[in-house]
């Protein structure tokens, strides 16, 4: 078992500002303005609750990472991220475990510039790992 600790889960959304006042009416709070990722290209903010995290994802452009996935899901939760003081050493594990890399660690500006890399595993969908630094 890997010591991983949940960070956030992922929200889908086609337009974040309109997702944050729906939030905010749920009793969220924004704990990260919005911030634009470029390598991504997309736009992220970070809400709380109860002390659940979640982050807010909308594609800012066309070619954007989450373009493709808000056509096929809509509005949706669609990852959960887990952060680890072992990155590399986690990031070999899960890949011979039935996760899949779907791109390469890439640093995230949202969060700090800490390294970030999603997977595909067959029976539970899209992780996010994330290293702490
Ligand atoms: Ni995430």
């Amino acid at each position: 078992m890997l010591p991983l600790k949940v960070h956030h889960i992922g929200y889908l959304v086609k337009k974040i500002d309109s997702a944050i006042h729906s939030f905010i009416q749920l009793g969220y709070t924004v704990i990260q303005d919005t911030i634009f990722d470029s390598f991504r290209k997309v736009h992220i903010c970070f809400m709380e609750k109860d002390g659940y995290v979640i982050e807010l994802v909308s594609p800012a452009d066309g070619d954007s990472v989450v373009t493709g996935l808000l056509k096929k899901y809509k509005n949706t939760p669609y990852h959960i991220c887990y952060e680890t003081v072992s990155f590399e050493k986690d990031f070999h594990f899960l890949t011979e475990h039935g996760f899949t890399a779907i791109d390469s660690p890439t640093p995230a500006p949202a969060i700090g510039g800490r390294r970030v890399v999603f997977l595909m595993n067959a029976s539970i969908g899209m992780i996010e790992l994330l290293e702490v630094v």
